[in-house]
């Protein structure tokens, strides 16, 4: 079975013997790939859906992975029992405020889980500055494109985030420190689109936006300063 890049990206996160729950399963692959690979010995795959999870059922019927996979339909971490213990937690393809909002309400059933792999569809800077305010480190970073669309995902364990600037820490402090292949890309877009928020600042009426214009000012001078750093060595490498 051969996984999209951004699902590829994600199960290359996942320890071999290891057991998962995917929370928001949707169509299964994941599960399926990760059974029929021999990476986990066993997943939880839920959804909060009842069309998914039944996609999910025909997906890992097929592959015949049905003893090695639970199927549950429910909100978020509410699907786990006492007896699950999974290591690897997996939340992917929702919006960052979505995820945030299942590892809070889920806070109790998280004793035991070693770590995250989270892949938000949005607003991953608000996700980050969750995990770490939250007791959880960014261990590793990564990047997929699939078609003209970037992902990041986000490997997340329980410790102390190290990263205390809150804007290094909101674009992803270890992209930063690694500089991924596809971390132009993702500078690049950032630019754009933090020079649209300047824009607007600036044609804005209130009068108290100095402030904001001119952290604004820095952020982009930094990321223009970072990208061109990335691009000079991208030309040595
Ligand atoms: C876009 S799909 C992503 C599927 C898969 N995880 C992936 O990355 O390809 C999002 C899935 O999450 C499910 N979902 C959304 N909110 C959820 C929640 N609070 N708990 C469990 N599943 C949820 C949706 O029903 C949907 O099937």
């Amino acid at each position: 079975m051969k996984l999209t890049p951004r699902l590829a990206a994600i199960a290359d996160l996942v320890p071999v013997g290891s057991v998962v729950a995917d929370i928001g399963t949707d169509h299964g692959y994941l599960p399926v790939y990760l059974l029929s690979e021999g990476i986990s010995q066993r997943v939880i795959a839920s959804d909060v859906n009842k069309a998914p999870l039944d996609q999910a059922r025909e997906t890992v019927a097929a592959l015949n992975c049905t003893h090695k996979v639970d199927l549950r339909l429910g909100n978020g971490l509410h699907v786990l029992r006492q007896d699950d213990n999974p290591d690897t937690v997996i939340i992917a393809g929702m919006g960052g405020r979505t995820i945030t909002l299942i590892l809070e309400e889920g806070r109790h059933k998280l004793a035991g889980v070693e770590r995250f792999i989270l892949q938000p569809m949005s607003e991953a800077g608000y996700l980050r500055l969750f995990l770490a305010q939250n007791g959880f480190a960014l261990v590793h970073e990564s990047l997929a494109m699939e078609g003209k669309r970037l992902y990041e995902i986000i490997l997340a364990k329980p410790g102390k985030e190290m990263e205390t600037d809150p804007f290094r820490l909101s674009f992803g402090p270890r992209l930063l420190e690694k500089k991924p292949e596809l971390f132009p890309v993702l500078v690049r877009d950032k630019i754009r689109k933090l020079r649209i928020v300047y824009f607007n600042l600036q044609n804005a009426r209130h009068r108290n936006m100095s402030e904001k214009i001119k952290t604004v000012e820095k952020e982009l001078m930094y990321l223009e300063e970072v990208l061109a750093g990335a691009v000079e060595r991208a030309d040595i490498d």
